[in-house]
C-alpha cells in the first residue's frame, strides 16, 4: 500500500518540507492548531486522517496535556518521523481512510481532524471518507476540516491566468476533480453533521506568498503525478504547462498564484443517514 496507492503528489524530502511550510502557513492563518470551541479535556482522543509528516499533531502535542491520546493514520508511512522521535502520547499508523477502519477504532475519538484532502479524492463523492470519520468519531464528536479550494482561487498575473486556463482544461481531461471541497458544508450537512463553523475567504497579503510558493511547489508535483497516467496525445500540452509553471516559479515575477483556505468544523450527531 506504500508505495502503490495513487497519490498524485510525491512523498520525497522536498514534498515533506511544503507540507510543514503549509502548516505554518495554516498556522498564520488561523492562529491555532486545534479549533478553541473544542473542549479540552484530560483523557481526550485525537485522530488525524492522512497526516503525512504529522506536523500538525506533533505542534499540538505540546500545547496540551500529557494525557491526551493523539493518532495519526495515513495510507503512507513514508513521511512519518522516526518512531523514536514521536511524543510519548502520539501514536502513528497506516490507515486507509477510504475503508471502513477496524472495529477497534469505532467510537473511541473526540475529535478527527483532516487537512490538505483535495488532492486524495478523484471523485465528487465524499461519503466513503466521512463514513470513516463517522465510525471513528464518539456521538457528539467534532471533525475539524482545513483544505484548499481549488476552485475559487485568487490569481494575479497575465501568465499566471493563462496557465490556470490551461492547467484546469488538462486536469478536466485526466479526471481530477477538486470542486467537492467548495461542497463540503453541504456534504457535511447531507452526511447529519452539524455545522459550527464554515468559512472560506483569501490569505492576508502577508501569507500571499507563502501560499504561491508552496502551492507552485505542489503543481509541479501533481503535473509530474498527471504524466505518469497521461495518454500519448496529452504530453506536449503538459510539457508546455511544465515550462509555464517554471517561468512562474522564477522568484519576483509579481504573480499571485493562491487557493482559498475553508475551514470547517463540525460536531457528529452520533446518528447515521
Ligand atoms: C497533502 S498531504 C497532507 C498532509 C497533512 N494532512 C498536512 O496537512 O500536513 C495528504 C496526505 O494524505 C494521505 N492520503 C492520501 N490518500 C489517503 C487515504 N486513502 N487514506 C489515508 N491517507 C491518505 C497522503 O499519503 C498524504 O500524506
Amino acid at each position: 500500500m506504500t508505495q502503490n496507492d495513487d497519490y498524485v503528489l510525491g512523498r520525497g524530502i522536498m514534498d515533506s518540507v511544503r507540507l510543514d511550510a503549509q502548516h505554518l502557513l495554516w498556522k498564520l492563518h488561523r492562529g491555532y492548531e486545534l479549533h478553541p470551541h473544542i473542549p479540552v479535556t484530560e483523557y481526550m482522543k485525537i485522530a488525524e486522517l492522512g497526516t503525512g509528516t504529522a506536523v500538525w499533531i506533533f505542534d499540538l502535542a505540546r500545547q496540551l496535556p500529557p494525557t491526551v491520546q493523539l493518532h495519526g493514520f495515513d495510507i503512507s508511512e513514508s513521511q512519518f518521523p522516526e518512531k523514536g522521535l514521536w511524543p510519548q502520547n502520539v501514536t502513528l499508523g497506516v490507515l486507509d481512510s477510504l475503508v471502513d477502519p477496524p472495529s477497534s477504532l469505532s467510537g473511541q475519538y473526540d475529535v478527527v481532524h483532516l487537512r490538505m484532502w483535495a488532492s486524495n479524492l478523484r471523485e465528487s463523492d465524499i461519503s466513503t471518507l466521512t463514513s470513516h470519520v463517522k465510525h471513528l468519531l464518539k456521538p457528539g464528536g467534532y471533525i475539524q476540516w482545513e483544505d484548499a479550494d481549488l476552485v475559487h482561487q485568487r490569481i494575479k498575473g497575465a501568465e499566471a491566468e493563462k496557465f490556470e486556463r490551461n492547467i484546469n482544461e488538462i486536469f478536466k481531461k485526466v479526471g481530477l476533480d477538486y470542486s467537492w471541497v467548495s461542497n463540503l458544508p453541504n456534504s457535511l450537512r447531507k452526511q447529519n453533521f452539524e455545522i459550527i463553523e464554515s468559512e472560506t475567504g483569501y490569505f492576508k497579503p502577508e501569507l500571499v506568498q507563502l501560499c504561491t510558493n508552496t502551492y507552485l511547489m505542489a503543481l509541479r508535483e501533481i503535473i509530474q503525478g498527471i504524466k505518469r497516467i497521461l495518454s500519448h496525445e496529452m504530453l506536449l500540452s503538459i510539457t508546455e504547462q511544465e515550462l509555464a509553471l517554471y517561468q512562474l516559479s522564477l522568484q519576483n515575477t509579481g504573480s499571485i498564484y493562491n487557493w482559498s483556505p475553508l475551514v470547517l468544523l463540525a460536531q457528529s450527531s452520533g446518528v447515521d443517514v
